[in-house]
């Protein structure tokens, strides 16, 4: 399987995204598996004893140097990690780093309240439930019926006592409790570009640029409804696993535009490389300057693509001056 069965429109925007010596490791990491990764779950588990564990059953798994309770195996290793006892009990949870990275640059903390706004399968739910000690409150929301049972049974599996699961419409969310939560994550549904693989046609035989403006009409009015719930002084993080600035840097630029200055970007240092800052143009529209400091997240090594992007809401939408 080749890069070239990927959608041509799709190879022919890339290089207005990726930056010209980034680029074929990017196009490269299409041809790859994707890598596994895994977080322990210290809600329920001890990091030394699961690892102790994995050896056992003859996986080996080395540390991520910015995360103590996560992991990298290799690829020839998956099939035994998900046939494992600590995966089967809800002792560990695959989840690639990236991703790791985007619910734990929301900084959630014990005691708070916390909105996961497109939550299923819950893998960012449950890292923001171990970083809260299982203390405070998540309202986990997701619209689709049998992605909300997976993520209820994964919320049980894995004992986040603290999370409440409701099968809504994310997008009503901010007008029903407008101003409630501390913190609000929005990991968006969208076109999934980063996760496009050769060998596996389904992940990008439905893209199409009119997918994307469908994605990116349903990403504005989450986010929307996202900064609606959160409270003055709250923190939001917007991420996707798409690398189209539609769905990324637009949608952000939008709301930007319309808070102005009641809304700040936040400056995030990941602790890894490989990453790019937000672009600053698409297509001849100039984008607000403070979207520079939203990242985008190149894959390689054991990161998949990603972009994430910090919000801090500084005033009250009720009372804009
Ligand atoms: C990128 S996935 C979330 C992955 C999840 N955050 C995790 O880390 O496991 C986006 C989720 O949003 C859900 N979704 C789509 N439209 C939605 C809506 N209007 N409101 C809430 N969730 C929605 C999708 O079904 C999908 O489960």
């Amino acid at each position: 399987m080749s890069v070239n069965q990927l959608p041509e429109a799709f190879l022919t925007r890339l290089p207005a995204i990726v930056p010209e010596p980034c680029l074929s490791a990017v196009t490269a990491s299409f041809e790859r598996p994707p890598p596994t990764c895994f977080r322990v779950n210290t809600l329920n588990a001890d990091i030394a004893q699961v690892l102790a564990e994995l050896r056992g059953e003859g996986i080996d798994a080395a540390p991520v140097p910015w995360r103590r309770d996560s992991f990298v195996v290799a690829d020839s290793a998956r099939q035994a990690l998900t046939r494992s006892a600590a995966f089967s009990r809800g002792r560990l949870y695959i989840q690639n780093l990236s991703s790791i990275f985007a619910a734990q640059a929301l900084g959630a903390e014990p005691g708070e309240e916390v909105l996961d706004l497109a939550a299923a399968p819950g893998g960012k739910t449950l890292l923001l439930a171990a970083a809260m000690e299982n203390r405070g409150r998540i309202a986990a929301v997701e619209a689709v019926k049998s992605r909300f049972f997976r993520l209820r049974n994964n919320i049980d599996l894995y004992g986040a006592a603290i999370v409440d699961c409701y099968l809504k419409d994310g997008r009503q969310v901010g007008r029903q409790v407008p101003e409630r939560f501390d913190r609000v994550m929005l990991d968006a549904p969208c076109s999934s570009e980063a996760r496009f693989y050769t060998a596996d046609p389904a992940s990008y035989k439905y893209w199409s640029e009119k997918k994307i403006r469908e994605m990116q009409r349903k990403q504005k009015q989450l986010l929307h409804s996202a900064l609606l719930a959160l409270k003055p002084g709250g923190t939001l993080v917007y991420s996707t696993c798409s690398f189209a600035p539609e769905e990324n840097e637009l949608v952000l630029d939008r709301q930007l535009r319309k808070w102005g200055d009641q809304l700040q970007v936040v400056e995030l240092q990941p602790p890894f490389g490989n990453c790019q800052p937000g672009l600053s143009e698409w297509r001849g529209k100039r984008l607000d300057a403070r979207l520079e400091r939203a990242v985008r997240i190149l894959p390689g090594g054991a990161m998949e693509g990603f972009f994430l992007c910090v919000l801090k809401k500084l005033k009250s939408h009720f009372y804009s001056d």
